[in-house]
């Protein structure tokens, strides 16, 4: 069996990732996938990222373990050979398997995540059309790239900034322009507020997810209007994309439903934020990689994003439902179990990551990762299954504004950097305030050709 639980919280540095609660001991589930005995839902409540490696520790299957989820029967899964086998469709499918608050808050009711067959594949074509995109991609990190610069002043003649709250601004700012959604200046912070929050709110019970269905309701509401009027007087931009897109019976997509499918390009896009934070991190605590990052080589600042989604807790796991009696690993998965893909812990697994929680872009230079290795944002193939279709974006916007911040002439105050693994999602407590002294020098934004996300 693998232990991926580190002797020290890797992200803070201190001992408390060690000590993890054990809310219920289950006992080992044999190879017959025997049914344990009780439900893990608090334990997973409590214990966020680290949940599954504490699982992983007292699992007979390095790949394979068997648990209760919400009162029903889960398995966790993780490795390439456990990525194949989950976005088959034949094996897992994912309606009904996204629970409401998780589609009230992230995803919108109807939202491309929750389909499945022929109904998946149509709507999905839409996001990668527009997302696969080279030229798109080169355009939105250009625009990044632009709203960054033109901010450095403004950061510059204030005595402190928040590095989160900052480059949620830059890429609203970015994505809305790109996207032809008009977006007032002032109306930008608080729209970037909104974006992040749906983020922030979708794994807890307390404010921050009623804020997040808040937020979702008038983030919608303006959208939908938007989407109305491009159906009458739509140029080529984005949004008339989604405003056009028809569903497999060949009519347009409600208002209200196209408004969710367009925020599902707008949200991830800002929410790049975490990960340009998470560089802040990385930046302060390894500085002597800003020199390497900051000289602009495009395939060192890929190789930089790719270390930052692998090393960083984000996404924690996806999840879907048992289409049918199967086995996995030679263990059995049964028809209607929860099937949950480890993300965190396939991509801290050291049977793929040596030495996982050393924080080493390197390790990604010359071949980029395999396909259904490293999976930070889902794996498989994203034309035929649910793989994120915004990794080229997310690999471009990041390398973009991470060789920024590491050109950038600033100074990192004392404050809170630690990160808790138990909030999901996770970021440096004090979101990283930065003391900026010096503007960038604008960087050359063609890095969409070097962001492949898989080799
Ligand atoms: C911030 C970085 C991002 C992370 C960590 C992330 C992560 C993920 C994950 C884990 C999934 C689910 C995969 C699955 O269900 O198997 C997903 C799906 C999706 N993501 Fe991302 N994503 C990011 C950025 C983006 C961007 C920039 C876009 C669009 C511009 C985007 C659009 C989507 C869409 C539309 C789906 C649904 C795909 C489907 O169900 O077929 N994401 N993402």
């Amino acid at each position: 069996m693998t232990a991926i639980v580190p002797a020290a919280d890797p992200h803070t540095g201190s001992r408390s990732g060690n000590r993890l609660p054990r809310v219920f001991l289950l006992g080992r589930p044999g190879h017959t996938g025997r049914m344990p005995l009780l439900d893990d839902s608090l334990g997973l409540a409590a214990q966020g990222y680290s949940w599954f490696p504490g699982r992983w520790r007292r699992a007979a299957n390095p790949d394979i373990l068997h648990t209760r989820l919400m009162g029903k029967r889960a398995v966790g899964l993780r490795g390439p050979g456990a990525v194949r086998f989950f976005y088959d469709e034949a094996n897992v499918r994912r309606h009904g398997a996204i629970p409401e608050p998780v589609r009230g808050t992230l995803f919108g009711h109807g939202a491309v995540h929750t389909l499945d067959g022929i109904d998946h594949r149509n709507r999905k074509l839409m996001f990668l059309s527009v997302l696969k995109d080279p030229r798109q991609v080169g355009r939105l990190a250009e625009r990044a790239g632009r709203a960054w610069d033109d901010a450095v002043p403004g950061w510059a003649a204030r005595p402190e900034v928040v590095l989160f709250d900052e480059t949620a601004q830059v890429i609203t700012r970015a994505v809305c322009d790109w996207s032809g959604v008009p977006l007032a200046e002032a109306d930008v912070p608080r729209t970037a507020a909104d974006l992040t929050s749906l983020v922030d709110g979708f794994a807890t019970a307390g404010p921050r997810h009623w804020r997040a269905r808040r937020a979702r309701g008038r983030l919608e509401r303006w959208l939908t209007g938007l989407i109305e009027q491009a159906r009458l007087d739509g140029d080529d931009s984005v949004l008339d994309q989604v405003a056009r897109h028809t569903g497999t019976d060949g009519r347009l997509l409600p208002p209200r439903r196209a408004a969710v499918e367009l925020l599902n390009i707008i949200r991830p896009t800002v929410a790049v934020s975490w990960f340009v934070t998470f560089a802040g991190h990385a930046l302060h605590r390894w500085p002597w990689l800003r020199e390497r990052l900051g000289g602009g080589d495009l395939e060192y600042a890929v190789a930089f994003a790719h270390e930052l989604r692998r090393f960083y807790p984000f996404a924690p796991f996806v999840g879907g439902v048992a289409v049918r009696e199967t086995t996995f690993g030679g263990e059995r998965v049964p028809k209607g179990a929860m099937v949950l893909l480890d993300i965190y812990g396939q991509n801290h697994d050291e049977r793929l990551w040596p030495d996982p929680y050393r924080f080493d872009p390197d390790r990604f230079l010359g071949a980029g990762p395999g396909r259904d290795e490293l999976i930070p944002q889902g794996g498989g193939d994203p034309r035929t299954g649910h793989r994120c279709p915004g990794e080229d974006v997310t690999l471009t916007l990041l390398a973009t504004l991470a060789i920024r911040l590491a050109r950038l002439d600033y100074a990192v105050p004392e404050q809170d950097l630690s990160i808790s693994l138990r909030r999901i999602p996770a970021q440096p407590r004090s979101r990283m305030l930065l003391r900026v002294s010096g503007s960038a020098t604008a960087q050359p934004a063609r890095v969409a050709e070097h962001a492949a996300p898989y080799r």
